[in-house]
This record gives C-alpha cells, structure tokens and sequence, in this order.
C-alpha cells in the first residue's frame, strides 16, 4: 500500500518546487522485463561483472562481451516503457525545472517521450570506437554484423559498446549536469535505485545537503533510505502515476 500521507506531502512540495531533480537507476526498468543488476535475478548474481563490464574484460575477449551485450539488447529491444517511465515523462512537461537523470543504459525513458535525459552510463543502442578515434554510432535496429563478430570501426580499431564499464570514469559534461541539478533543486527524486555505486549515490546526499527533499521511490530499503527526508516504499510504475495524480 503506498503512503497516502507521504504521497500528498511530496505531491505539496512538487507544486511549490522551483527546481526539481530525479535520478532512476535499473528499478524503474524492472516492470518492463529488463532485469536488474542486485536484484533476486539480478544480472550480478548470474554474470560475474569483471568478465562482462570491464576495459580489462574487453581487452581479453571482446567476443564474449559483445554476445553478452547484444543478449541485453534483445531483452531491451522487446520492453516497453511502463507506467513509470511514462509519469516521468508527464512530470517533467508539467513541472518547469525537471531534469532527469539516469544510470540505466536501455534508452526506455526517451521511448517515453522524457528530453534532455542525462545518461550518467550511457546507452546500449550506441556502439564507439575503443580505439579513441571519437567515433560513435547508433545502433538501434541495425544488427551489428554476425551475431558473434566483433563490430570495427572505420579507423580499423574495434567498436565498443558506449557504455561506462566498472573502473571507468563518467563523462565530464553529463556528471557536471546531474551534479548541478542535484546541487540546484528543491526535491531531488532517486528512484529505483540501490545508491551503491558511485559517483551517482554520491548525487542525492550532494541534494541533501545543499537542503533539497531527498525522497526515496523504491520497493526495498537501501543505504539512502536513513538520508531521505520522505520514502514512498513501492514499485515506481504504481508510486509515480499515484504521484501524479496528486499533483
Ligand atoms: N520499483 C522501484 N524500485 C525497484 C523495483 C521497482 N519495480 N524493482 C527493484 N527496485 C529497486 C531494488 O530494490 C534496488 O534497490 O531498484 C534497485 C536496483 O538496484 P541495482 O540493481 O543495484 O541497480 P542500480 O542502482 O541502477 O545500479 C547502479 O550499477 O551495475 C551498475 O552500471 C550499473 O547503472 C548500474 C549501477
């Protein structure tokens, strides 16, 4: 059952923000069928992450992680933004000041009709050459080769997807975006997330201090949870549509 009391007192506070901040990580993509990474099925408990997510892990079989990734990409390619990808995208038009950030790479929130969303991980539809040449390509429907070629680019060197793998540093552009929305709104939103891994659980306790809400939308406890100043304790596909009926 979802907080009444937490619902209205959240909803209060989005009409009266000037600025407001969300932040999604794999939780909202579960109801789409796009599993999670520390979830009961999560990808982590199956896949080891230093074989599949790695520079290192390319290095040694650019193979085996591309078959990896296109697996994702065929899970991705049948999942349909659901009612929580489709309420952020409705707050953000009706809420002046809404940014949205998230860790999640399968590009469900811009299917949803959410713009200028910051992708603090990247996007699994994109592919980049891991030569350095700078060249990225889209790969939304186009099957890159053979199933089991590793894709190169026009420089000859291979093609990576573009995504930000374990070890690796985030885009200097987009992690100056989310910090400065974090850093600027009056209610910072961190859905579904397990605020583990940094530097995006570093994003709502920067909001906290520099006096945001901090409010927590997500079905389990998390190392947020004791730092957020509300928690809706639900699924997001039922919590944001709830939310927005509030407002
Ligand atoms: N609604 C809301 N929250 C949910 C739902 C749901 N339907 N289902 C699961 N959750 C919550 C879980 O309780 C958990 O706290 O979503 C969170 C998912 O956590 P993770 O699987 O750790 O995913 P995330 O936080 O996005 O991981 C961060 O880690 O592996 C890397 O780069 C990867 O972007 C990813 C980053």
């Amino acid at each position: 059952m979802i907080d009444a009391q937490a619902l209205g007192q959240l909803a209060g506070r989005l009409r009266s923000a000037r600025a407001v901040a969300a932040m999604t990580g794999a939780g909202i993509s579960a109801e789409s069928g796009v599993p999670t990474f520390r979830g009961p099925d999560g990808l982590w408990r199956n896949y080891s992450a230093m074989d599949l997510a790695t520079p290192q892990a390319f290095a040694r079989d650019p193979r085996l992680v591309w078959q990896w990734y296109r697996w994702r990409q065929g899970i991705i390619g049948k999942a349909e933004p659901n009612p929580g990808h489709l309420a952020l995208a409705r707050l953000q038009s009706r809420i002046s000041g809404f940014t949205l950030t998230t860790q999640n790479v399968d590009g469900l929130h811009q299917r949803a009709g959410s713009a200028h969303v910051i992708e603090l991980h990247g996007n699994i539809w994109r592919a980049r050459c891991a030569g350095g040449c700078g060249f990225v390509r889209d790969v939304a429907g186009e099957p890159l080769g053979e199933p089991d070629a590793v894709p190169v680019c026009r420089c000859g060197a291979l093609l990576r997807p573009d995504v930000v793998w374990f070890g690796e540093s985030l885009d200097a552009a987009r992690i100056e975006l989310a910090v400065r929305a974090a850093r600027d709104c009056d209610v910072f939103l961190a859905v579904g997330t397990s605020a583990l891994v940094h530097p995006a659980a570093g994003l709502p306790l920067l909001a906290g201090r520099a006096g945001a809400l901090v409010v927590e939308i997500n079905v389990d406890e998390t190392p947020l949870t004791p730092q957020a100043g509300l928690v809706l304790r639900g699924k997001a596909a039922e919590v944001l549509p709830a939310l927005e009926l509030r407002l």
